[in-house]
């Protein structure tokens, strides 16, 4: 076991902040939440989202910022500190697995991003392009096995070369420099695409609440869903990250801080997407081709739309990168303390089994035919429903109840207060995690399994 002495720290809470947040947004807000809220029909989607994350989501958020900081342990060595002997570590297992299986197609999706990067700045998207040819991009790109294979494995180098240098030196680093481009980037590209004639459209789309369009239970599955994945809670995660902050540290403000950031930059995300989608013409429900098929449409219209679509895919790239890091040093934390592996050994060797774990996604769309006949579009797609929502909603429902149950609300509580921030409702937060968000997760779950919808 590596000693406490030997394990990192943040060197401030705004690098802890900024790792989080880091971890938190990612893919999750960019892509995902703006084509998931488009295909739901927009502002209900978006309201029932923001109910999910401040009932569900920052509960479970700061039950395992908890769980870290007290016990400075990994998602498995945190179970192990506080239930010796029990079945829980089991859970923390299951989390950090959990965090492979994302990772492995996660850096699919990411290596995306650097090709269409790249192919920005050499000047494929700086002219008009219709629905078919930017899909022919697309299809090209994901056709390409060796392509396909290089960019997953080049994203998964780039993670390892941050992780490899550790807590302070590689990741708060690291996040300390890409975080500020990100969030100038981003303020770019909203004021690019809210002052573009016809944006109003894309602003009504987004806050029109038609309750209505919630009829469909697997909205609100799906809403449930994405309030976990976006956060990065529900395997480990942020237990890990929790375990890096310093004791002094106001844990509830922290905690809530990240949450917030991590809602305001989908939303800001979605001010991004939408308004230029409608204004272009291009549909909101485009499903998860909207920023890789649908946003070319829209550069190619757009003055400068070259370098718009350069600024926007390189934001993408390290929005993914800040959230592959997380992935990667959960499972490199587990073999670090748990193991006693150098970090260097846990790095390169993890990160070459999520390699070989990502090849099939990386295939799975059309190099290798019988991956694309999988429920949910391949491998790839398979991934994403089996880790990306069955074991994170699973993690979270064990994770509450573990936290509820057995460690116990009064003895995580005061983890909470230790560094001066009693967080306010301690006893609505003790009731949520150990009957409401246990209960709501399992619910969708459950739906899910049954009507084999999936979350
Ligand atoms: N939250 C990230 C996103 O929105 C993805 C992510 C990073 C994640 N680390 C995680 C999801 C841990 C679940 C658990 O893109």
């Amino acid at each position: 076991m590596a000693s406490l002495a030997t394990r990192g720290k943040w060197s401030s809470r705004l690098g802890f902040i900024l790792a989080a947040a880091g971890s938190a947004i990612g893919l999750g807000n960019i892509w995902r939440f703006p084509y998931t809220a488009g295909q739901y029909g927009g502002g209900a989607f978006i309201l029932l989202y923001l109910v999910f994350v401040a009932a569900i989501g920052i509960p479970v958020l700061l039950a395992e910022l908890s769980m870290g900081r007290n016990t400075e342990r990994n998602a498995v060595g945190a179970f192990k500190a506080l239930m010796p002997g029990s079945w829980w570590p089991w859970v923390g297992g299951l989390g950090v697995v959990t965090g492979f299986g994302i990772l492995s197609f996660y850096s699919v999706i990411a290596g995306w991003t650097l090709y269409y990067a790249w192919e920005s700045m050499i000047g494929k998207f700086g002219h008009r392009l219709d629905a078919a040819e930017s899909g022919a991009i697309l299809s090209d790109m994901t056709s390409d096995g060796g392509v396909m294979v290089f960019l997953t494995g080049l994203f998964l180098l780039l993670t390892a070369l941050v992780v490899r240098r550790g807590v302070s030196a590689g990741i708060e680093r690291t996040v300390k420099v890409l975080m500020p481009v990100f969030f100038a980037v981003l303020l770019i590209l909203v004021v690019r695409s809210v002052t573009l004639p016809g944006a109003s459209e894309g602003l009504s789309f987004l806050f029109s609440f038609d309750l209505s369009k919630l009829a469909d239970p697997a909205a609100i599955g799906s809403a449930l869903g994405q309030a976990l994945f976006s956060l990065s809670i529900g395997m480990g995660a942020m237990i890990t990250y929790g375990s890096y902050l310093s004791r002094d540290e106001n844990l509830p403000g922290a905690g809530v801080t990240v949450a917030i950031f991590d809602t305001a930059i989908a939303l800001v995300a979605g001010l991004m997407i939408f308004p230029a989608v409608f204004a272009m013409g291009g549909s909101p429900a485009a499903g998860p081709g909207l920023v890789f098929v649908t946003m070319p449409t829209v550069f190619g219209q757009m003055p400068a739309g070259g370098l718009i679509a350069f600024a926007f895919y390189a934001l993408l790239a390290i929005a993914a990168l800040t959230s592959t890091i997380s992935l990667l040093e959960v499972i490199v934390a587990y073999f670090v303390d748990e193991k006693g592996w150098s970090r260097e050994r846990a790095t390169w060797s993890m990160t070459a089994a999520c390699f070989a774990l990502a090849i099939p996604s990386a295939l799975s769309n059309g190099a290798v035919p019988f991956l694309t006949e999988m429920p949910g579009g391949g491998f790839l797609g398979l991934c994403n429903i089996v880790f990306g929502n069955w074991f994170l909603s699973i993690g979270a429902v064990f994770i509450c109840l573990f936290v509820g149950w057995k460690w116990g609300v009064g003895k995580a509580l005061a983890e909470m207060a230790r560094g001066g921030g009693e967080l306010p409702i301690g006893q609505v937060w003790g009731v949520m995690v150990r009957y409401v968000c246990p209960a709501a997760v399992l619910a969708v779950l459950i739906y899910s399994a049954i009507t084999g919808r999936y979350l």
